[in-house]
């Protein structure tokens, strides 16, 4: 009943839950070949799923670790200097920045959903608005809206027709859109550049990414840089971190990063935010009380991103191997049954035009399409909930066990495929 809770209550219970809804379904019946072979196959969710034998192995030789008097007490809420220090390290290594990351620079919280949360209280007033190209990660509205009250302003990046390229990068569209904004009202605070992009994989050029940064300079307003795919670029593609770049307002821009994607941990829940704006910093130190990593996890994860020799010659060239091998199959797939789709140079998820399927092109019947698919037990993302200005494209997963992946596209046969006419 409206009234009986606060009013961002309010707000935060209308905005969209997607992952309240569907996705609990499918996690709570999820697919296994043995136990529950009827059960919904999840190619929906952004997780990597191919090292779970390396994982498994790494954390039980790491387990003894936390068997340590650190583990019991309070710690630093933002994160132990080591770890972020060694973070710190880890990230210029693989970026190739000059020098590593200064930890005092560096707060950690639990995930980069949080940390999103938390930078957006900071930078924006209730009611003030944050830019955001879309399509993309869909949980960046609920980030800054749900707590902070900041309003999301989709700037739609993405022209069916233009095939080549479904995340082309036009200068013209953000700044006619921040126009746009600033006429109907909106105070504009910043704008989030996710890199490499969810759900298309793009990878922003240091071209794009420079003149982006220029723009967000001239209007003043902030810009939050999202690398959490950063080491998740397919085979010979050339990234560069925002951190490589000129950066014209070091005091608004700030980037991050976490565990949950290139490093496969999602369920440890690690995110890192990365600025030289101080108060920012000592802002987001305080509110790390409300998102604390464990002290236990803090101990792995420190041995984990301390471990160069084995991220560097065991994990990360099997998690790029085994990402290609999905990529390649899926890719010989979609192919194979002429269905069109994105893919751009990063990520596990493809991102794929299943328009033809819809017998009318509306977002009640990418939904409908949806439904069908999870009554027939398979779970993928639908492009309205990544703010798709079409309807009718999917994000698939493919960064899982390659016996699911076969699975689900199996699924796409028996539901869509062979009926359709
Ligand atoms: C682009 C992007 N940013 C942030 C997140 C959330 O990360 P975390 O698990 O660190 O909260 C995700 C998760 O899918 C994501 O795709």
């Amino acid at each position: 009943m409206a009234g009986m809770l606060s009013k961002r209550a309010d707000r935060a219970l209308e905005t969209t839950d997607f992952l309240g809804s569907y996705l609990l379904q499918a996690l709570g019946n999820a697919y296994n070949p043995i136990d529950n072979p009827k059960g919904i196959v999840n190619l929906g969710t952004v997780e990597n799923k191919t090292c779970e034998d390396l994982w498994i192995k790494k954390i039980g030789e790491l387990a003894p670790l936390i068997a340590d008097k650190m583990s019991l007490y309070y710690c630093n809420f933002s994160g132990f200097e080591f770890l972020r220090r060694n973070i710190g390290t880890f990230l210029a290594r693989k970026l190739d920045l000059p020098k590593p990351l200064d930890p005092q620079e560096i707060v950690l919280q639990d995930g980069v959903t949080g940390i999103l949360n938390a930078a957006a209280l900071a930078i924006g007033d209730e009611g003030d608005t944050i830019l955001c190209v879309t399509p993309s990660f869909g949980r960046f509205r609920n980030d800054i809206e749900d707590v902070a009250g900041v309003r999301f302003y989709e700037v739609p990046m993405f022209e069916e027709r233009d095939k080549g390229d479904a995340a082309e990068f036009h200068l013209n569209v953000i700044e006619k859109y921040y126009r746009k904004a600033i006429d109907e009202g909106h105070n504009v605070r910043g704008l989030i550049l996710c890199n490499p992009q969810n759900p298309t994989g793009k990878v922003y050029s240091k071209q794009e990414v420079g003149t982006l940064l220029k723009f967000c300079a001239r209007k003043k307003i902030h810009i939050l840089v999202d690398e959490i795919f950063a080491l998740s670029c397919h085979e010979k593609t050339k990234f560069t971190s925002v951190l490589q770049c000129d950066i014209p307002d070091p005091s608004r821009t700030h980037f991050m990063w976490g565990f949950s994607k290139d490093l496969s941990l999602s369920g440890f829940r690690c995110g890192m935010l990365y600025s030289k704006n101080a108060r920012l910093i000592n802002h987001l130190r305080k509110s790390s009380a409300y998102g604390t990593i464990s002290a236990p996890t803090q101990i792995m994860l420190n041995a984990i991103i301390s471990d160069t020799e084995w991220l560097d010659r065991v994990y990360l060239p099997t998690y790029r191997k085994r990402l290609q091998e999905n990529l390649e199959f899926i890719r010989g797939w979609l192919k194979r049954h002429s269905i069109p789709f994105y893919c751009g140079s990063a990520g596990g998820f493809i991102w794929v035009n299943l328009t033809k399927f819809l017998p009318k092109k509306t977002y009640e019947e990418e939904l409908a399409l949806f439904e069908r698919l999870l009554k027939g037990g398979l779970y993928i993302c639908p492009g309205k909930e990544m703010f798709s200005p079409y309807p009718g494209w999917f994000r698939i997963t493919f960064s899982v066990q390659k016996d699911r992946l076969a699975e689900g596209l199996r699924r796409i046969e028996n539901k869509i495929l062979s009926t359709w006419l």
